[in-house]
């Protein structure tokens, strides 16, 4: 085989300059009086430009990076190849030694339906070394993608900023644009948390798998460069029993592959990872979580082992909200609120992020657990060792806003508007994180809501003047 290197070089900033506004906490219960037309989003067309198909035969695509391990110091690249497998090697090497190493993948392929996928790559690169600068190609011909990658350091007080494109991304011109601003925000996200609902193919006759392929080539231009932090949402579950598709969440276990084995998860959909000075936990809505299931028993042991002086941050990540005040999906998170919120509180989390809800909503710090059948107690009360729940529900996709909301406003809602856009979380050192949600509407670099959150642990100070509860 001929070998042909077409290689371009790209700078990954580790540390960027924090360029942000006096930003001041916003007071609870704001429903924006922000109105963007209604319309409902279409998807683009199979020949959008987005969706383009390298040229050439069996060139590699839908490349995307996701942490390949606990500590961040692995990354898992995976891309697929439409002819044939083909070579499962990846090359890698630093700026300063032009020596290359090697890590060999696995290749699969799955049907769907009277679907079958191309050959899904996927190569475990370990032990790479912090804040050196990572190229690595493939050695195919016709090749074009350079992954460059860069471990963050890790270390209580490592400034790091997450990108938050949440969930229900879908692949509308909503979302395109919802993908543009990211990438254009003078802060720039490091690294993707990304919270369920990836492709919608489920929403096409016969859950179209194509779409997934469509999909994976459309975040490719982000994905390829930096981690995507992959969460289970509904529309990854592709259950259909009634065209002979009873395993759930095929499509998205094959492609997307997560170190779920190094957090001692026995289940790709939920896991954890440790990055910088965050510590993320990823759970499924979708999966059994009640006493005595996998994802329980892995969950209980999960948190305890925190330790927030070597990661003070911490973050949990889920499909499905806990506080909501959409009509939409009004309530669907209570199970899992009923059975996992004592622990949250208990272990101090920081912020849990959710989507699901095609719209954003930030909460205050509240807490509902004191209720216990007969003693009345059930309305959320103001609790400074609560998360702040974030929904970010509002990528783009073909299902459109919801835009319904529940009134009044209750109490434990800071902030809500139904529009699309992306989220920013700006973790200055141990004690102090900044938050923005930017709306697609505005400049790249405006916030349409932020707000400062203090860590629970580090600094357990009151972050606002809660409203009478
Ligand atoms: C799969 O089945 C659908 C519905 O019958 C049909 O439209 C489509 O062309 C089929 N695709 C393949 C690859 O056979
Ligand atoms: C998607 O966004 C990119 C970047 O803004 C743009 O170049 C491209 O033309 C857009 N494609 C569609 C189909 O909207
Ligand atoms: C927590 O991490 C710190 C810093 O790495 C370390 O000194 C300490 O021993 C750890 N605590 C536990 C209980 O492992
Ligand atoms: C429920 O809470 C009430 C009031 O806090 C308490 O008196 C009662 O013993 C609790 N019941 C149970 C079963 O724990
Ligand atoms: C909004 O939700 C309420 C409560 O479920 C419902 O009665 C109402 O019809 C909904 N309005 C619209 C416009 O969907
Ligand atoms: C942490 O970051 C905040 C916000 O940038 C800053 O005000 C504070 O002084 C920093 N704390 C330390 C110990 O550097
Ligand atoms: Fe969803």
């Amino acid at each position: 085989m001929v070998v042909r290197w077409v290689c371009a070089s790209f700078v990954l900033l580790l540390l960027v300059g924090f360029m942000l506004n006096a930003a001041e906490f916003v007071n609870g219960g704001i429903t924006s009086s922000y109105a963007r037309k209604n319309d409902i989003s279409a998807d683009m067309p199979l020949d959008s430009d987005v969706f383009q198909v390298p040229p050439g035969y069996n060139a590699p695509q839908q490349v995307h990076i996701t942490q390949g391990d606990h500590e961040g110091k692995a990354v898992i690249v995976s891309w697929v190849t439409p002819d044939e497998p083909g070579s499962n090697t990846v090359l890698y090497w630093t700026d300063n030694s032009k020596q290359k190493s090697s890590a060999n993948g696995i290749v699969l392929t799955y049907k769907y339906f009277n679907y079958t996928s191309g050959y899904i790559h996927h190569c475990t690169i370990e032990n790479l070394e912090v804040s050196q600068s990572y190229n690595g190609c493939w050695n195919w011909e016709y090749h074009k993608t350079i992954l460059v990658y860069s471990p963050p350091r890790a270390g209580p007080d490592v400034p790091y900023t997450f990108g938050l494109i949440a969930g229900d991304l879908g692949q509308t011109y909503d979302s395109n644009r919802t993908l543009t601003h990211y990438e254009l925000n003078p802060t720039k996200g490091q690294t993707l948390l990304f919270v369920g609902d990836l492709s919608y193919s489920d929403d096409y006759p016969f859950h179209d798998n194509n779409r997934w392929d469509t999909w994976g080539r459309f975040i490719e231009r982000s994905a390829a460069y930096q981690p995507w932090i992959w969460t289970a949402g509904n529309h990854e579950i592709d259950f259909a029993p009634d065209i002979g598709e009873a395993k759930p969440f095929k499509p998205y276990t094959s492609r997307f592959h997560v170190p779920y084995r190094a957090s001692e998860s026995t289940s790709p959909l939920w896991y954890s990872i440790k990055r910088a000075s965050a510590y993320i936990i990823v759970l499924s809505s979708y999966s059994a979580y009640g006493k005595y299931t996998p994802q329980y028993k892995w969950f209980e042991y999960e948190l305890p082992k925190v330790n927030r002086t070597e990661t003070p941050w911490l973050i949990v990540l889920m499909h499905s909200p806990l506080y909501n005040s959409y009509v939409h999906h009004y309530m669907e998170g209570e199970t899992m609120r009923v059975m996992y919120e004592p622990w949250f509180v208990e272990y101090k989390v920081d912020v849990i992020f959710a989507g699901h809800v095609h719209a954003y909503e930030r909460s205050e710090r509240v807490s509902n657990i004191a209720y216990n059948i007969t003693n009345g107690l059930c309305d959320p009360i103001s609790d400074q060792s609560a998360p702040v729940y974030i929904t970010i529900g509002d990528g783009g996709n073909q299902e459109g806003l919801a835009t319904n909301m529940t009134d009044p406003q209750p109490s434990y809602s800071a902030y809500r508007e139904a529009s699309f856009g992306h989220g920013i979380f700006d973790i200055k050192n141990r004690t102090h994180a900044y938050f923005g949600w930017h709306r697609n509407q505005d400049g790249y670099a405006v916030e349409a809501d932020s707000a400062w959150l203090y860590n629970r642990y580090w600094d357990p100070s009151e972050e606002s003047s809660i409203a009478s509860f």
